[in-house]
């Protein structure tokens, strides 16, 4: 009876929880006090998401689940790092924030120093930012500087610009960054129990690996999980000075998010490598687009091509992942971040130009 049925539910508890964001949801990991302004868009808190698909790629009884960060506010893992740096830049007084950007960071700044009535600064590779994130630092009402150079060039300017003037720094130079991101790892062994076996990630400046492995490594020193995974970083092969040991003057990938050639945080990722055990692989363009066609048709799991190289590199090493391990693969970007990209890379039937008519469909539908 739908009155009955009605009347119980009111006893009982909703299934759905509210999440408060991530400086809420794990304060006491974070740099931050009563005196801190927490500037929020209840980033964090995003979904594990099996991945049978890929799994049956792999055999051997190897389960693979998704992080999928795209689900956060502006779309990007970028959100979890933004909502600590902008609130402590608020907190420190500054009404300026400035970084160089690929597209997501531009995004995640430009809606989190909006938010918090802050100008927001963000130089850009002219020509070499997905429509989705431009659109989006666009509309948050950042001031879009678009310089004749690549994300490394960009960097250097704004470090120099947050050296000389009273702006504030949010690249992952900016430790705040860091914090919010280990957030990830959190969730991760709050979802599983315990760490995963590998973590595969992609790597462009290479903070969000960093960050990562603090977040694991911080829950296995407090107990809450009992082993720390092998850290997987993949690069793509145009673009891969992590894996190849030296900067690369002219970087290029149609993954633009992780298009660097002189990461920021070398030296954190190659820590981060030796302590975990972890290793290094480049992969090719062909091998990110298969990787993002198979998330998209087999999984319903649409992200943006460097998210993708997670798991291109997992299928790449998949004869050397253990026998009955447990995998994440960080989806670090949302698929509507890029269509351009979608559009030009998939094998869907599109038939355009139809007459509007019965007839014309159902003879394109086979019947
Ligand atoms: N995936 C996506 C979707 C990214 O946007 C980035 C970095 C990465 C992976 C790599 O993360 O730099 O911490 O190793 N994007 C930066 C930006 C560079 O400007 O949005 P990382």
């Amino acid at each position: 009876m739908p009155l009955l049925s009605s009347l119980r539910n009111l006893g009982r508890k909703s299934a759905f929880q509210d999440w408060p964001g991530l400086i809420e949801g794990y304060r006491r990991w974070l740099p931050v006090s009563e005196r801190t302004p927490v500037i929020t868009l209840r980033e964090g808190g995003t979904p594990l998401i099996p991945a049978p698909a890929v799994a049956e790629r792999i055999g051997r009884g190897v389960k693979v689940f998704l992080k999928y960060d795209g689900l956060n506010p502006t779309g990007s893992f970028k959100d979890r790092g933004m909502t600590m740096a902008i609130s402590k830049a608020k907190e420190a007084g500054s009404s300026a924030v400035i970084c160089a950007s690929t597209g997501n960071t531009s995004a995640a700044a430009a809606a989190y120093a909006r938010r918090a009535g802050m100008r927001a600064f963000v130089l850009i590779p002219d020509g070499y930012v997905a429509q989705g994130k431009l659109a989006q630092a666009l509309l948050y009402g950042a001031e879009v500087l678009a310089v004749r150079g690549n994300f490394d060039q960009a960097l250097t300017i704004v470090r120099e610009v947050a050296e000389r003037y009273p702006v504030t720094l949010v690249n992952s130079l900016n430790p705040y960054r860091l914090q919010g991101q280990k957030t990830a790892a959190f969730e991760v062994v709050d979802a599983l129990g315990d760490a995963p076996d590998w973590l595969c990630i992609p790597m462009g400046n290479a903070g969000n690996i960093s960050a990562y492995w603090m977040g694991f490594q911080e829950y296995r020193q407090a107990g809450l999980s009992r082993k720390l995974p092998r850290m997987m970083g993949f690069q793509a092969s145009g673009s891969a000075p992590l894996v190849l040991g030296h900067t690369v003057e002219q970087p290029d990938t149609i993954a633009t998010a992780i298009r660097i050639g002189n990461p920021a945080n070398r030296e954190k990722a190659l820590k981060v490598r030796s302590e975990s055990g972890g290793a290094f692989n480049a992969v090719t363009d062909a091998e990110i687009v298969k990787a993002y066609k198979l998330l998209g048709s087999q999984e319903g799991v649409f992200c943006e091509p460097a998210s993708a190289a997670s798991v291109a590199g997992l299928l790449q090493q998949a004869d050397v992942v253990p026998a009955g391990a447990t995998v994440v693969c960080v989806l670090t970007g949302n698929g509507l971040k890029d269509p351009t990209c979608a559009i030009e890379n998939n094998d869907a039937a599109f038939h355009p130009d139809l007459n509007p008519d019965l007839a014309t469909v159902a003879q394109v539908m086979g019947f």
